[in-house]
């Protein structure tokens, strides 16, 4: 593949946990395990594929109005898989960030995530950023809330800075596994002119070549801008 075709930034909303449990007559946290499994295995093979900032949509300021339980599983879940593969990130030079309202999810959630960004802040592989407790409105209104107590006006690249992702290039390509066309709130002002990729594959089954196959769709492109 031409080395200039690949994707500098690309976003994953990883969709499908609970349906890839229901085909198999799981509950939905088998699902998610399943979901969590995947994720940290594409989460090494994006950089492989020489990506340099890869965002994972985990968790939405809307999917935090689940059932208690659901969430409690999901939780209880990243307690156990997050410090150990914040340490294998931090080995393989990948820097972790947290993207999301922190202040929606349980303190030592928060506290294990605070840790893990500290521990791979010195990486230069790439940039993982998950989003978790996320919503691309928040985030919008999270910024101009701050511009507006600055009291002047931003400009583009000032309002841009300003969002949880300020300092990270906006998402070349967006792909959204688990069959729906939609965007549900991901990164609404950073995806303006990303390419966008749609697969039915449930994220559990979203393997190594299907994400390949995304960035084969990405470099037959053309990307245009606006222009001519
Ligand atoms: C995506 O899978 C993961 C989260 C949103 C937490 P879902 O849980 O939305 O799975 P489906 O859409 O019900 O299959
Ligand atoms: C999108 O999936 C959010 C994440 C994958 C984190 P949802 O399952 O929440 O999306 P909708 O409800 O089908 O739009
Ligand atoms: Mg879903």
């Amino acid at each position: 593949m031409d080395g200039r075709a690949i994707p500098r930034h690309v976003a994953v909303i990883m969709d499908g946990n609970g349906r890839w449990a229901k085909k198999r007559l799981l509950p939905r946290a088998a699902g998610h395990r399943a979901g969590m499994n995947r994720m940290i295995g594409l989460s090494e093979h994006v950089f492989d594929c020489g990506v340099q900032v890869c965002t994972l949509f985990a968790l939405s300021t809307e999917n935090l109005s689940r059932p208690q339980e659901e969430l409690n599983g999901l939780y209880a879940l990243f307690r156990e898989y997050f410090p150990r593969n914040a340490k294998r990130l931090h080995e393989k030079s990948v820097v972790l960030k947290v993207i999301g309202d922190r202040g929606l999810l349980p303190a030592d959630v928060v506290a294990l995530i605070e840790e893990g960004e500290a521990l791979t802040a010195d990486g230069g592989r790439g940039i993982l950023q998950l989003a978790i407790g996320y919503g691309g409105r928040q985030d919008i209104l999270a910024a101009v809330n701050r511009a507006v107590r600055q009291g002047k006006e931003v400009s583009m690249e000032e309002f841009s800075a300003m969002l949880t992702t300020g300092g990270m290039p906006d998402p070349d390509l967006v792909i959204r596994t688990g069959k729906e066309l939609r965007i549900s709130n991901f990164l609404l002002w950073q995806a303006a002119y990303s390419e966008l990729y749609f697969t039915d594959v449930l994220f559990p089954d979203f393997s190594d070549k299907e994400f390949d196959k995304a960035l084969e769709a990405y470099a037959s492109r053309e990307r245009r801008f606006g222009k001519v």
